[in-house]
């Protein structure tokens, strides 16, 4: 990726693989890009940022949304719960424009937007950042020559660790098998995180409280089954 000129330290040489634009936006939707984005955009932090200060109502605590796609998922939770702050990661320009719509259409005030590689943001944030991290339908990567490109490995863990405080919740969904092992395979047994499963109807279920995504939307189309991991944040 072009890291932007503000990053600095680790975060320098982090390379985005996936897309950044799709098809040109129409007129509205560029509009809220010029109009509605600068107002909710957070710029890559120069310094360490306490993510409340980014809502200009008080929240009662934070969540994290990582690639939101079109931002349905999203704009449902945050239309839901309007007392929690929300912030959205997405590098893809036409799904922030697909957020910016729900939340100008649902009038949303509680909605922040990091439209870059979450990767730049997170070491700014101080640990316990959130209540709940969401990770759906992760670009799944399956070659196995692109394994380090998936989001889910040992150096994200260790931020998602660090940022969601004690009690809280780190979901993942996927509906690829590959990743589906993978994010287990890195997950489970983790010291930071409990898998809160009990048995495949947790697995199976998306948690009631929250939305399909657009991904999984299309994956249940197409007869493939989406898994839902949750797990609790826990003290080592
Ligand atoms: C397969 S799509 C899923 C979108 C959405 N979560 C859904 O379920 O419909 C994965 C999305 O994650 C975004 N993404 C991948 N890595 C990211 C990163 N490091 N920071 C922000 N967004 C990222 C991609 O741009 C892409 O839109």
């Amino acid at each position: 990726m072009n890291p932007p000129s503000e990053s600095k330290g680790d975060t320098a040489d982090l390379r985005f693989y996936g897309r950044r634009k799709g098809k040109p936006l129409k007129a509205a939707r560029q509009g809220l890009i010029e109009e509605l984005l600068p107002e909710l955009r957070i710029a890559v932090p120069e310094a360490p940022l306490d993510p409340r200060t980014l809502f200009s109502q008080p929240v009662k605590s934070i969540r994290l949304e990582i690639g939101f796609g079109g931002g349905e998922h999203l704009a449902r939770m945050a239309a839901d719960n309007p007392d929690i702050g929300f912030i959205g990661a997405e590098v893809f320009l036409n799904g922030v424009a697909s957020l910016l719509r729900h939340v100008h259409e649902l009038g949303l005030k509680n909605v922040r937007v990091f439209n870059q590689d979450v990767r730049f943001l997170l070491p700014h944030l101080p640990a316990g950042s959130f209540e709940r991290i969401s990770l759906l339908f992760p670009d799944p990567w399956p070659k196995a020559r692109h394994a380090k490109r998936r989001f889910v490995g040992p150096e994200n863990l260790k931020e998602m660790q660090r940022l969601i405080v004690p009690g809280g919740e780190f979901r993942v969904a996927s509906d690829h098998p590959i990743y589906i092992d993978w994010a287990l395979l890195h997950l489970v047994g983790h010291p930071g995180f409990a898998w809160t499963a009990k048995g495949p109807e947790d697995w199976r279920t998306r948690p009631a409280d929250s939305t399909p995504t657009r991904y999984e939307e299309k994956a249940k189309k197409q007869g493939r089954t989406p898994v839902f991991m949750n797990f609790r944040r826990v003290s080592p």
